[in-house]
């Protein structure tokens, strides 16, 4: 896919895999849009390349709409719109599969979910008019494995894939592209305090991540995997559910021991 002159809005866009992404479309020519909850750290991104920054909580329908108002306003109308932006807490006191709090949890449906149908609800008519369009949700290889200590960030991304089937078949026939984006353990601000990675997962840079979502969107690849082992782990799986319960219980296990400091539920 050529992105030279592209309207790219990208949300999330100010940290880690998102900012990776900005400054990779920038550079191949992009017309780029930063949207992230930190809005002064969007427009300073946006600054060093010439973009447009923007603050909102993508977790707030009227927040997607005015930022696509500003960008068609700005830039004119959005050829790829990026949901990047994504939260994780942790299972919370005791480590227990339904002990984070209520609020956690509605964050995570919020902005792991709702901003990608948001994001659809905004931008898909105008690029049926248009004939066609792209959508690139970042969901997570969680939605396929399950995040061990996280039920929430597992739930709510393995909910975004499902939508992201939904928008490919429902607008696979309006030409709009649709993307889901599926890595492992990127090494950003989520992933700083360890959580989650156990000794043998390869912990990939924001940059490589991002160079492997430009790869998949450019061949307009549907599921898109930065950890190209993650196709394995995921038909295994699919072949054998009780070895895989198994496996990932053993995980945990070496997990609690990798991490002793943490208040893993035994
Ligand atoms: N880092 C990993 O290992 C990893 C693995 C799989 C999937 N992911 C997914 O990749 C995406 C990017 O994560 P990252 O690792 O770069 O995280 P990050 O925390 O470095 O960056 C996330 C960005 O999203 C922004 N954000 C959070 N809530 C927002 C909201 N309500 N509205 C607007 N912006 C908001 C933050 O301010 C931040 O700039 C997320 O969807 C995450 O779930 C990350």
């Amino acid at each position: 896919m050529d992105f030279k002159d592209k309207v790219v809005l990208v949300t999330g866009g100010a940290n880690g895999i998102g900012r990776a992404l900005c400054q990779q479309f920038a550079r191949a020519g992009a017309k780029v849009v930063v949207v992230d909850l930190e809005g002064d750290a969007a427009i300073a991104l946006a600054e060093t390349f010439g973009g447009l920054g923007l603050a909102a909580d993508v977790g707030r329908e009227a927040d997607i709409q005015s930022a696509v108002l500003a960008t068609e306003n700005k830039l004119g109308p959005i050829d790829v719109f990026v949901s990047n932006a994504g939260v994780s807490f942790s299972d919370g006191p005791g480590w227990m599969a339904a002990s984070a709090s209520n609020e956690s949890w509605q964050t995570s449906w919020n902005v792991n979910v709702m901003s990608h149908v948001f994001a659809a609800r905004a931008v898909v008519p105008g690029m049926i008019k248009r004939g066609g369009g792209y959508l690139v949700n970042v969901a997570s290889g969680a939605s396929l494995l399950c995040q061990v200590g996280d039920a929430a960030y597992s739930t709510t991304k393995t909910a975004a894939v499902g939508f992201a089937e939904s928008l490919a078949i429902t607008h696979g026939d309006d030409n709009i592209a649709v993307s889901v984006v599926c890595p492992l353990y990127v090494k950003t601000r989520m992933t700083e305090d360890g959580r989650g990675v156990s000794g043998n997962d390869e912990v990939m840079t924001a940059d490589t991540a991002a160079e492997a979502i430009l790869t998949g969107m450019s061949e307009k690849k549907f599921m898109i995997l930065p950890h190209a082992e993650l196709a394995t782990y995921a038909q295994r799986k699919g072949e054998d559910y009780e070895r895989w319960l198994k496996g990932m219980r053993r995980m945990r296990r070496g997990l609690i021991e990798q991490h002793p400091d943490y208040d893993y539920e035994r």
